[in-house]
């Protein structure tokens, strides 16, 4: 079998060639014409990337200098029935066995053919290190920190569900998803640890296996006992689906559009975490990116990827209903967004973001479970009143202000501060006098990560207590946890936390101003700089 080696050509020179962009894909489309800033690839453009910062990867698809033929997406059959994806530490003996029978005859294809295993797998290396540049430029092509990170990893396990389907013949086949929001999902699930599984897989950090219990915010392990890290996790739930989450950018990440200009450079509230806090937590500790699952392009190799990517595109639905999807994006530029993909009958099909907005239409849906986060709104760790007077105290304590961890200036050194400690910034109000409906929202931008080691610091308003830094605590507005890589160009990372409710709770939504405390939790931080602090 021809395997895509991962082939370690740092030495080699990385050069686009010119000219790679035109051909088939490089068409100026009706689109183009009025002036679409819609995002697309340019398949014939693939070239090697940058897995880690020490590892160049060259795995373009057989054959992709010319353009291929492909179809545009159609919805399936309506009448076909309804794949249900359940919860996978739920799942009973039967489905294990079909999936597993699915899975192995995926990974015994041969490399060629696009329904490989490899070559699912070799799907998210490609478009998550920026192997492929746009349509009609030759800007890097990413699909990690925007508006685009739901729909492609819906698009990408929606077709390797009906891949797998096929090979057994079975058109209700659903992929399970790793339920780690709710107490009963929050370790490994069992099937994924069985030897003598397809699912089984070594690359995983082996502190982690069950019965630990998973750490939807993680950053190095801890002593908590199992209630304790189940209480933490479900509060931080309620941070990244429901407080933190009030507006569209919040959820689904910043507005991204085609050309050099166009990218943003803004995860989510999910996808910074539990998304990528748990593929770190997963990829194994022996491995200098905590590859597989630590790093995007060795993530879909580990079959637990799919099972994780199923659960978060099961939270975008999630959260859409509790919007009544008045929060969904209706900018035609996401909507005509579009990837192509090898579908069951070896079709390469060409699919629209619009295409995957409902579920419903694509065959399936989600088995609801309880979700106990919904009502996990924490309370201030401090009386709200006895706070202030501290934090006016805190104020007036000249040396304390002069102290390099704490300032009042918003905008922090030209060439940004590093995060080697945690920083306390004085942030205006402006949300003060606006409208009440709007979402209050804190920016921590201009922030740009050096090193290639997974990066996390967390972010709290008002904090007194160093003591009392917890999700469980109102004071805590967010997080920033990153993954180095993913061919997204030189844009300095914005991070926008919503914190309407979280000042309410801290009576301190009319104050004219308010502390913002960073707090870096990774020794990676050092690498770290953070241009400043506004609302
Ligand atoms: Cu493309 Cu879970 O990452």
């Amino acid at each position: 079998m021809s395997h895509c080696s991962c082939r370690d050509l740092t030495k080699m020179i990385l050069g686009k060639l010119e000219g790679w962009s035109l051909g088939k894909y490089g068409v100026i489309t009706e689109e183009g014409k009025r002036g679409t800033k819609s995002v697309g690839p340019n398949m014939t453009s693939c070239h090697p990337s940058y897995g880690r910062k020490d590892l160049l990867v060259d795995c373009c698809p057989p054959g992709f200098q010319s353009p291929l033929p492909f179809v545009d997406f159609q919805f399936p059959d309506p009448q076909s029935p309804l794949r249900i994806r359940r919860p996978a530490h739920a799942v009973d003996v039967d489905y294990i066995a079909k999936y597993d029978k699915a899975l192995s005859i995926m990974k015994s294809l041969p490399h060629h053919d696009p329904r490989s295993f490899s070559r699912q797998a070799n799907l998210h290396r490609l478009f998550c290190t920026g192997a492929y540049d746009q349509q009609n430029s030759n800007a890097p092509l990413s699909i990690h920190r925007t508006w685009l990170f739901f729909p492609w990893h819906r698009m990408m396990i929606y077709f390797h569900e009906r891949i797998l389907g096929s090979l057994i013949g079975d058109e209700t086949f659903a992929l399970p998803y790793w339920a780690w929001d709710i107490p009963q999902g929050m370790v490994i699930p069992d099937m994924y640890t069985n030897n003598s599984s397809s699912f089984y897989y070594t690359m995983r950090d082996v502190s982690h296996l069950p019965p630990q219990t998973a750490d939807l915010n993680y950053v190095s392990d801890t002593n908590l006992s199992p209630e304790d890290q189940i209480d933490i996790n479900l509060a931080f739930m309620y941070n990244q689906m429901v407080s933190g989450a009030r507006k569209t950018e919040l959820f689904m990440g910043c507005t991204y559009k085609a050309g050099k200009e166009g990218y943003c450079n803004g995860p989510g509230t999910i996808e910074l975490a539990p998304h990528n806090a748990l593929h770190t937590w997963i990829g194994s500790s022996l491995n200098p990116g905590r590859e597989d699952m630590g790093k995007f392009y060795s993530a879909a190799k580990d079959p637990i990827f799919y099972a994780h990517h199923a659960n978060i595109d099961r939270l975008w639905e999630v959260w859409r209903e509790a919007h009544k999807q008045q929060l969904d994006i209706k900018d035609p530029d996401w909507l005509d967004s579009f990837f192509y993909f090898y579908d069951e009958n070896l079709r390469l099909v060409r699919v629209k973001v619009g295409d995957v907005v409902d579920t419903i239409k694509l065959g399936y849906s989600y088995e609801q479970v309880h979700r106990p986060w919904l009502n996990m709104r924490p309370k201030p760790s401090y009386p709200p009143k006895l706070a202030r007077q501290m934090l006016k105290t805190k104020e007036k304590n000249k040396l304390e202000m002069l102290s390099r961890t704490h300032v009042s200036s918003p905008e922090l050194d030209t060439q940004g501060r590093a995060l080697d400690a945690s920083l306390t910034v004085k942030v205006r109000n402006h949300w003060r006098k606006k409208e009440k409906e709007e979402e209050k929202v804190i920016v921590v931008h201009g922030i740009e990560v050096k090193g290639d080691a997974y990066v996390k610091f967390d972010v709290y308003v008002n904090l007194i207590d160093q003591f009392k830094i917890s999700p469980k605590f109102r004071e805590f507005a967010g997080t920033f946890a990153h993954i180095p890589g993913g061919g997204a160009g030189k844009k300095k990372i914005d991070l926008k936390l919503g914190v309407s409710e979280l000042l309410e709770d801290l009576e301190a939504d009319q104050d004219e101003s308010i502390w913002v405390t960073l707090l870096p939790t990774t020794p990676s931080c050092s690498n770290v700089t953070v241009g400043g602090v506004r609302m």
